[in-house]
């Protein structure tokens, strides 16, 4: 069997190291596609099997380069790499606004477009999207993230029409709580971090490692039917808020 090759952005640091970890793992040669570049070297290094692309997933002309020189078409792409800057819609600037949506929604465009296109040729293919839980019930503060996010979670189930025809499943997960990656420093805090995890239907954050295995599966052929799909990972959170309302 020719060796498979996953694709991760973002695979430099938090969720996106425990994706990279898992899919190496699970037997693919892996390419980590991180702005921060000392980040997707140290991690191609652990990994051995693996290739670091130092790249901006918003800069289209750096993305083709660095696909070019991977040689070989993705069997498995997962748009991890996002930003967040907190704060009220309407207190952040439209330049803000504009990066974030740039990196949480037109670079996981970008990136799609361009192995889509190579998944679409090649009749086979797997792409996983991350996206957060703010998609689906946006909390206070997280602004053009939240929107980007839903916008991700629309995405995915269009290119999953688009591409399903030709043999490319797409999907997306979206985390809730994770102790890790950006959310380090607000867990960091003894008092929210027992507020959140009291909060969670499961009683505990969840780990970089959960979502690396929620993406494992949808890219595995246990979800070779799974299409279009959003599959929260979030302790059952998403559920929690009549609950928490006092009766009385
Ligand atoms: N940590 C959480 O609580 C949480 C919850 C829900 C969803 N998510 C999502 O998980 C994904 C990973 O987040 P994380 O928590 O691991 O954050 P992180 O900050 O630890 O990792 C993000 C990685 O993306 C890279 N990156 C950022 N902008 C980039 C760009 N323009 N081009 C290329 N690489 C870029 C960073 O260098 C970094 O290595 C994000 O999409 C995030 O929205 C995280």
């Amino acid at each position: 069997m020719t060796e498979r090759l996953a694709l991760v952005t973002g695979g430099g640091s938090g969720i996106g190291a425990a994706i990279a970890r898992a899919a190496s793992r699970a037997g693919y040669r892996v390419a980590i596609m991180d702005a921060q570049a000392d980040a997707a070297a140290a991690m191609a290094r652990e990994l051995g099997n693996a290739v670091a692309l130092p790249c901006d997933v918003t800069d289209e002309l750096a993305v083709d380069a660095a696909l070019a020189s991977l040689g070989a078409t993705p069997d498995l792409l997962v748009n991890n790499a996002g930003i967040v800057k907190f704060g009220h819609l309407v207190d952040m600037s439209v330049k803000d606004f504009r990066r974030v949506l740039e990196v949480d929604l037109v670079g996981v465009y970008i990136l799609s477009r361009a192995v889509g296109l190579m998944m679409r040729a090649r009749g086979q293919g797997n792409i996983v999207n991350i996206s957060s839980i703010n998609a689906i019930t946006p909390s206070l503060g997280t602004n053009a993230y939240a929107a980007a996010k839903g916008g991700l979670v629309t995405m995915t189930k269009l290119l999953a029409l688009e591409l399903g025809p030709h043999g490319v499943r797409v999907n997306s997960v979206s985390p809730g709580f994770v102790d890790g990656g950006m959310s380090t420093a607000v867990f960091a805090n003894p008092r929210t971090r027992d507020i959140r995890t009291k909060a969670v239907p499961l009683r505990r954050l969840g780990s970089t490692e959960d979502i690396a295995q929620a993406v494992m599966f949808l890219a595995s052929d246990a979800a070779a039917y799974v299409h279009g799909q959003d599959l929260g990972v979030d302790g059952g959170l998403v559920h929690s808020l009549l609950s928490q309302i006092p009766r009385d």
